[in-house]
């Protein structure tokens, strides 16, 4: 079972670590200057590959493993049911990145810097939760 949580939380983290990078990015590429054309490129492919090829693996991977661990031990209890819904919270963040990427793929961006800067401080109350629920399990 230690195998399953180590890389559990292995993903947890590498998950973590781009739920704070791409809306940290979207904050500087709504900055841009409209004729920065080729800024503008260079964000769309940073974006693209941070969310296909590490966020989106990374998410099914710690809840994969995190799933594992539910039921395959029979974990149980009211921080489960309070860390799922925390999950679930984190899953609509990661498919609302998916949308917002999108936007600014198509060039449909109306949003500014500052609606990104305070959208990236939520993952860090998501974590906060989760860690706490899982570590200290309250309830
Ligand atoms: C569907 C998603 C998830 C499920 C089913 C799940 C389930 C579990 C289970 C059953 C454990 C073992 C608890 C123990 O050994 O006491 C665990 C450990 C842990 N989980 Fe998750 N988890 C999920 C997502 C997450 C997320 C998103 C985080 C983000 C921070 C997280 C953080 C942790 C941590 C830090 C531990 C280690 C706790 C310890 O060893 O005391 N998990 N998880």
């Amino acid at each position: 079972m230690l195998w399953i949580k180590a890389l559990h939380i292995v993903f947890v983290v590498t998950w973590f670590a781009a739920l704070f990078y791409l809306p940290r990015l979207f904050v500087y590429h709504a900055m841009l200057e409209p004729a920065d054309t080729a800024g503008n490129e260079r964000f769309k492919v940073m974006e693209r590959k941070l969310y296909r090829g590490i966020m989106t693996p990374s998410a099914v991977l710690a809840i994969g493993f995190g799933t594992w661990l539910w039921l395959g031990y029979g974990f149980g209890g009211g921080w489960l049911h309070a860390k799922l819904a925390v999950v679930a919270a984190l899953v609509a963040y990661h498919l609302w990145c998916g949308r917002l990427l999108a936007d600014f793929a198509r060039n449909r961006n109306k949003r500014r810097h500052v609606w990104f800067r305070w959208f990236n401080e939520a993952p860090v109350l998501l974590l906060l939760a989760a860690v706490i629920l899982a570590v200290v399990k309250p309830f």
